[in-house]
Parts: structure tokens; sequence; C-alpha cells
């Protein structure tokens, strides 16, 4: 494979940048070229913010995978595609190259046809880091299914929830998943998930850990026999699926400012042709390299970094099952050191954290394969820049720090390894395609340099959100409402003298927990629902490793005295209704919340009491009871 779009200097950035900004179609339309359709689109783009309303690629046909496969057979066949490295350092890895790949998913391809699956259903993936999550990711593009895939650290209420909402009638998941020293349960927390599920009528159980499992008849049936079924078939091949550019190729779920999770669509042209330029252009991805994202498939790093930007670039792209404190702190850099990794995409959370345990870890390792390194997820401190960059990278690795979300589909702003500056901190200049702009409080613009303000974006690129799955009204209100003509990023940011930005973070309701978004009021309702708790208030604060932790402000009338029971049984609760994820930091049980007379609470004060800034609360007056706030500030965590 060669990139003849992959970007070489600053200057030729600005000039494609340029032209990006001046002739949107024209620009996507070329780039476009680069992939296999299986019938070129007839216009490049249709838009309004108003609906919304956007069209990448208007009438082509093409299928993702064969885009991901197909058309590397010939060059790249005998080439690695995915490889794995298990939880365990003393288990045998593997490695797929793209036949095998290729191979591997149109059969499971066939077991999902085999199973009664067909184009436009929704298919939910609850499973390890394993290669037969990708290659069942990759399955269901292949026959134009829907896949939604479901983090393991997610309870089975969220599951059941997704499920509901998706119309999901097809699971697919393992007995069981290794963590670390943990085995996770996934097919049992699956039953659970299915008490309020009837409507789904397949399960797939991969076998990983040999936990026993239920399996129940007539519903539930192992991977393994259906892929012997389909090898006794005959018929090895299973032709792609014609899609359209604009046919649903995913949904995710992720965390808003409401209690309620929404379902972010993604398609399938516009998806592909922005995951693989970013992917090119940010990494800076050479034939050959070996690429190392340490996200989770359940996220939409994984999604985008781990499966389908490199793989459509023909790359190797390592899937690690483990976790980077396991067996110890130095998991990371002995894959480095194994696979000889160049690229090292992973969240400043991660980095703090192995930071913590010193440079012992790193003794032995060689790092020196390395030649670009990634950050994501969240604002990463100059403290742990310069340790990565300094102990990582050994100050030969140009760092970049991507900016993006689960609904931007791939990376907006970002520098470019070694080809646009770094800055610490600074997520620095928008890709080609992106028009970052800055708005105030009453959605005027704020021009010049110099000034902070709310990131919007002015103009489609190719994966933006499409929908928000069965309720479009809600993609309208939460991301294309606010500021007319626009969409709303949710983050704050600063743009400094030079133009570079620096995202400041979450200013809605959303918090952003080790690199994981959680809304303020999920966490809320998972609260209330306890029995005892009569109404609760969660903010976030700043936490040395995880960026932000969760302080929860509850007001309890339980019958039992014993204050840290109540709170570990108040934790459980969240933890049985939205995940282990979603884990209170710190709950301080209150006797009242600060709210105004219209009883709307004053979230404001709460995070500054949280972020233990007590002298700086600002106008009380409008409360209705300023006293409360006396109490909660003595009894502080
Ligand atoms: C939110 C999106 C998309 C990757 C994983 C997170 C924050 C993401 C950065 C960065 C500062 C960042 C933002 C954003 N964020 N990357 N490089 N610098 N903040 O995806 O779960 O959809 O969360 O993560 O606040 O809005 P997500």
């Amino acid at each position: 494979m060669s990139y003849p779009y992959q970007i070489k200097s600053f200057e030729e950035y600005k000039s494609v940048y340029n032209k990006s900004v001046m002739d949107p179609e024209g620009f996507w339309g070329d780039i476009a070229g680069h992939f296999y359709w299986r019938k070129r689109w007839d216009k490049v783009l249709n838009w309004n913010f108003k609906d919304p309303k956007v069209e990448w690629f208007i009438g082509g046909r093409l299928n993702i995978t064969e885009n991901c496969l197909d058309r590397h057979l010939g060059s790249l066949g005998n080439k690695p595609a995915i490889i794995w490295e298990p939880n365990d350092p003393e288990e045998h890895h593997r490695i797929l190259t793209y036949r095998e790949l290729h191979t591997k998913v149109v059969q499971f391809a066939n077991v999902l046809k085999n199973n009664g699956v067909q184009k436009g259903d929704r298919v939910c993936l609850y499973m390890g880091m394993v290669p037969e999550l990708a290659i069942a990711v990759l399955a269901c593009a292949r026959i134009g299914a829907i896949h939604s895939v479901i983090f393991g650290g997610f309870s089975a209420q969220s599951i059941a929830d997704r499920l509901m909402d998706a119309q999901a009638e097809y699971v697919i998941t393992c007995d069981g998943a290794y963590r670390g020293n943990k085995e996770i349960p996934l097919k049992s927390v699956i039953d659970d998930a299915l008490v309020q599920c009837r409507f789904v009528k397949r399960v797939i159980v991969l076998t990983r850990t040999r936990t026993p499992v239920s399996m129940i008849k007539g519903r539930d049936v192992w991977w393994e026999d259906e892929i012997r079924k389909v090898e006794t078939m005959g018929n090895p091949d299973c032709p792609a699926e014609e899609m359209d550019s604009e046919d649903p190729l995913f949904i995710l779920y992720t965390s808003g400012s409401t209690g309620k999770p929404k379902g972010v669509v993604h398609t399938c042209a516009g998806y592909m042709v922005y995951t693989n330029y970013t992917f090119v252009n940010t990494f800076q991805y050479q034939p050959g390299d070996i690429h190392f994202c340490t996200a989770d498939i359940g996220w939409i790093t994984g999604h985008s970094y781990i499966v389908y930007g490199p793989l459509s670039a023909g790359a190797t792209t390592l899937l690690f099952e483990g976790i980077p404190t396991w067996p110890d702190a130095g998991r990371f850099w002995e894959v480095v050191d194994k696979y000889k990794v160049n690229v090292l995409y992973t969240a400043p959370t991660a980095i703090r954290s192995l930071m913590g345990f010193g440079l012992g870890p790193l003794q032995g390792k060689q790092l020196s394969s390395l030649k670009v390194l990634g950050t994501v997820g969240e604002p990463i401190n100059e403290e742990a820049w310069h340790w990565y960059n300094e102990n990582i990278g050994k100050g030969r690795c140009p760092i970049v720090d991507t900016w993006w979300q689960t609904e931007t589909g791939g990376v907006l702003i970002s520098n470019m390894a070694g080809v646009t500056p770094a800055k610490p901190s600074y997520a620095t200049l928008p890709m080609p395609g992106v028009q970052p702009v800055l708005v105030d409080e009453n959605g005027k613009e704020i021009t010049g340099n110099n000034v902070s303000g709310n990131l919007c974006i002015r103009f489609p690129w190719p994966s933006i959100i499409r929908t928000t799955y069965g309720d479009h009204e809600r993609c309208r209100t939460n991301y294309f409402s606010a500021y007319e003509n626009m969409y709303f990023t949710g983050d704050g940011c600063y743009r400094d003298e030079e133009g570079y930005y620096r995202i400041t973070g979450r200013v809605d309701d959303v918090l952003n927990v080790s690199g994981h978004r959680i809304g303020t009021a999920e966490v809320e309702n998972a609260i209330n629902m306890h029995a005892g708790v009569v109404e609760s208030a969660v903010v976030g604060y700043p936490h040395d490793i995880k960026g932000q932790g969760i302080y929860c402000f509850v007001i309890f009338q339980g019958s039992h005295g014993d204050e840290n029971l109540n709170r570990q049984d108040i934790t459980q609760t969240v933890s049985r209704i939205i995940g282990p994820i979603a884990k209170p930091d710190k709950i301080q049980f209150v006797p009242g919340l600060p709210k105004t007379r219209s009883g709307k609470i004053m979230r404001r004060i709460l995070r500054k009491i949280a972020e233990g800034e007590m002298e700086n609360l600002g106008d009380t007056s409008t409360l209705l009871d300023p006293a409360v706030v006396d109490e909660i500030k003595k009894g502080k965590l």
C-alpha cells in the first residue's frame, strides 16, 4: 500500500488544509478515489445542520470489508493484519495475516447468515479483546448487519438498556474474559441482561476462559460449533453485501448530559474514508509499521484505530487483551519490545498510572522501535506529556495529542507526527476538512487568537454523527441546536497566540473518568435507585490518575447507621445499574443540596466544593437555603 494523500511537511499541511476548506467536495472526492467502490458516488456532499442531514459520497456503493480485506489480498495477503497479545504473557500470541483474517471473517459472516442475521439487523457484541471480536465486527459489516459493541465493564442493566434501544435480536459474547488477574463472566452477565430482553433470538458464545455457562436450548449456540457447520457446508465464500454509502455501519452508545446513553450512528463510506485518512496522516503510518492502540474495541478509539483505520490502510494492528499493570507495570513496554512496536497510542490516564511506578518497569525494555507516540481521551497534563516524551519516546518520537469524540468518528484536531508542530497539552491544529470555531455563551463567534470559548465545528467532515439511533430529534437537540448551523462538541477550548487549540474539558454535565465518558445524570439515577437515598448530585473533581473522579453528594435516610457500609451499598448499586466503570470515588452524606428557589440544584457550588475551592463559591444569594452550603463544606471528604 502507498498513501499518496499522506501529508509530508508543514507547508504541505497548510496548502492541503486551505484546499480542503475552499473546495471540500473536490478535496474529499480525491481522497475517496483511493478506495474500492462497487459504484462511484454521484455527488460528494449534501448537508444542512438544521435537521440535521449530512450525506457523503451520495449514490456510492461499497463494502468496507472489501476495503479492509479483499483489496489487500494480492499485495499483502501474507502480511500480518492482526497481532494478538493475550492477557497472560505465558500464553501463546496469535498472528493473523490478511488472508487468514479474510478467511475467518468470511466464515463467521456465513455463521451469522446461517443464524438468520440479515442486512440492517442490529447485532450486539459483548466480548473481551480477542481476535474474534474484530472478526465479528468485520463479519457484521460484511453482510451489512449493524454492529453495536458494548464494553465489558458495563452491567447487565446497561446491556439490557442498549439492546432494547437498538432492538438488537442477536448477541455475540464469550464465556468469559481475562483482564489482569480477573476473570469476567461475560455470558452470565448477558444471561442477566436477557431476562429483560425476550426479543433476542440468538446468542453466539465464543469459548475463551472455559468458565461454566448456561446455554439455553433454541437460543444459545457455540461459536466453534457454528464454524464447524459452515466448514462442512462446502462454500467457503461470502460475497460482501453491496452497501449504500449512507447505510449505517454501526451504533456505539455513549453518555451525554441526560440520563440515557445515546446510540451514535456512523455510516459506511464517510466513516471509512475519514478513519483511513486520519490514521495515515496523524500517525504517519509507514507500510510494515506495527501499530499498537491500547484502547478497547468497546470504545470508538478501538473501532477507528484498532480495526477500521489500520485495516483499511493495510496496516498491522496489535490487539492486546490485558491491562497495563498486569502481571506488572512493565507490560506495555514488554509488548512494545516483543513486537517491535512503531506507533503507540494510549490514554493520559494510563501514562499517569504508569508514571506512578517510576522507571523500574522500564528496565531492560527496548523501546527503540518506537517512532510515534499518541494520546487520546482527555486533556494530557504537561507532567505526563514530558514523562511520556522523555522516558518512552526518549525525546525522539513526536507525540500526537488527538482530540475527537465518539460522535466525530475520527480525529478532528491533532498535530501530525513529525510533520506539524507539537505543543505539550495542545491538540494543536485541525485536520484537513475540519473547521473549528470558538463561540461565547450567546452563540457569538469569538475571532482572533489568545481566546477561549465553547468549541464548535462549522462544516461537516465525512465521519460526523448521522443520527442517534431511533431518535433523530435527540441528535438535533444535543449537537445542533445550541448554536445555529454548528456542531457543538460539549468541550471548552483555548486558542493560543499562534492559533493552536488546547482542549480544556467538558462544559456540560459529562465526566471524563480515566478517559471514559460518564454522564453525571446517569450516576445520579443509579444512586437514586438505592433504598434510603432521597436525592443526590454528582460532580467531577480533579483526580491525579483518573483525570476526573466521581464525587457524590447524597441525602440519605437509610435505616442502619454505619456510614461506610451505606457507602459500599450505594457503590454496589451503581455498579449493578451502570457497571464498575461508574463507581463513585467519594460519597458525602449531606442534609440538603444547594437549590435555587425554582428547585434547580446549583452544581457550580457543588463542583467548587468537590474541587476543594471552598473560598471561591461565587454568588449564593439566590439559594433557597444558603446555610446548607456551610453544612456541606463542613462534611467535605
Ligand atoms: C471527549 C470525547 C475519541 C476518543 C476517546 C474519547 C475528551 C478526547 C481528547 C484530547 C482533551 C479529549 C473530550 C471529548 N477528549 N480526546 N486529546 N484532549 N480532551 O471519546 O468517549 O466520545 O469522549 O473526550 O472532552 O469531548 P469519547
